[in-house]
């Protein structure tokens, strides 16, 4: 079985197994959250031995051509010698502008815009705590818009990074971000183009992003925007989404609510299904899921099969961190 060499130390593989499986089953301590191949915090770069393609998803093409890879998705086919990336150039030290509540467990977290922070609207970044951990945020804001970055952050019963950020951080604090990542925001042209935009709990941070840029730009097609919660008080920014829906003859707004008191404006029932209630045939649509992994990847399989094509679905799961 291919070897792995890392830092000095030699680790066999077993058949199957990924880089970051065998790492951390020798007990050698790497950076990942995900294990999912979307998350990127666990990139390598490999100094001998080549990359499977798969590994290499979603990077930027810089970094793949300087053989930057996912460990978690790399099943070697031949021995490799990996190393942490020169991690300069990558990472951005910024600080905290604001921090308000959107609900009672969501925060809206701003941050100074680094000099030079290229992004695109619905993209993520990694933020990552006090102790070294990382985690995935998407972009709410718009770089032509705001010059501050947005994320929207559930704050999860002890969870190590949202928790520290309801709990720990303060206006000011100073932050370690990487570069932003992903596929899931709007690329100009079809500008026609009728588009889906679906997402349960903070899977509105990106829409609102990718929704703001494609208004931004000129999209003169329809913008459907569904956004699904449990109950009612998951619901947040509905009176900013209101206002765009009476603005923009072109967008859409449908706020969802699946139990519970269904308030006047609010549509009773699961996000994922009044979609499809709505539209039965999508054929020449673009779609952007995001939120709840079986929200997006159920979604995904349906709306391609209501005739969209794959390569207009793009999905962010919000994939937990994984031990
Ligand atoms: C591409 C991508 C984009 C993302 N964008 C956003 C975003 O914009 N906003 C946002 O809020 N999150 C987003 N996430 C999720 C985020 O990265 C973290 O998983 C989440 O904030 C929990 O991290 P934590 O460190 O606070 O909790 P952890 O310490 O990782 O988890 C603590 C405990 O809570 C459980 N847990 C974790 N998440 C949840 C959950 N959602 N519901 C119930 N239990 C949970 C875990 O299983 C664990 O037992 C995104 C994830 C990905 C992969
Ligand atoms: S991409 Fe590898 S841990 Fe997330």
């Amino acid at each position: 079985m291919p070897a792995i060499e890392f830092e000095g130390g030699q680790y066999e593989s077993e058949p199957g197994e990924s880089v970051l499986d065998c790492l951390t089953r020798h007990g050698v301590s790497v950076n990942y959250s995900c294990r999912a191949g979307v998350c990127q915090s666990c990139m390598m770069v490999a100094v001998e031995g080549k990359p499977t393609p798969v590994s290499q998803l979603g990077i930027r093409e810089t970094l793949k051509a300087q053989d930057h890879f996912l460990i978690c998705s790399c099943v070697p086919e031949t021995d490799m010698t990996v190393a942490v990336p020169d991690r300069a150039g990558s990472l951005f030290e910024t600080t905290v502008v604001s921090l308000d509540r959107l609900s009672a467990d969501v925060i809206r977290l701003r941050l100074a815009r680094p000099e030079n922070y290229d992004y695109r609207p619905g993209q993520f970044l990694n933020l990552t705590n006090a102790a070294g951990i990382s985690r995935s945020y998407s972009l709410a804001s718009v770089p032509e818009l705001d010059d501050f970055l947005e994320l929207q952050i559930r704050i999860v019963p002890d969870g190590q990074v949202s928790s520290w950020v309801a709990n720990g951080l303060q206006v000011g604090d100073s932050v370690t971000i990487s570069q932003s990542a992903g596929e899931c925001s709007y690329v100009p042209g079809r500008e026609q183009q009728s588009l889906l935009l679906v997402g349960t709990g903070t899977g509105l941070a990106p829409l609102v992003g990718i929704a703001r840029d494609a208004l931004r730009q000129g999209h003169a097609g329809p913008i459907h925007l569904y956004h699904g919660s449990s109950a009612v008080e998951g619901l947040y920014l509905v009176d900013e989404l209101s206002a765009m829906d009476r603005v923009h003859e072109n967008f859409q707004y449908y706020p969802c609510v699946s139990r519970g008191a269904v308030p006047d404006g609010v549509r009773a029932g699961r996000a994922a299904d009044l979609v499809l209630q709505d539209f039965a045939k999508l054929p020449g649509w673009r779609a952007f899921l995001c939120g709840r992994e079986d929200m997006v990847k159920g979604l995904q399989k349906k709306i391609f099969l209501a005739g969209a094509s794959m390569q207009d679905i793009f999905a962010d799961p919000f994939i937990e961190a994984k031990d």
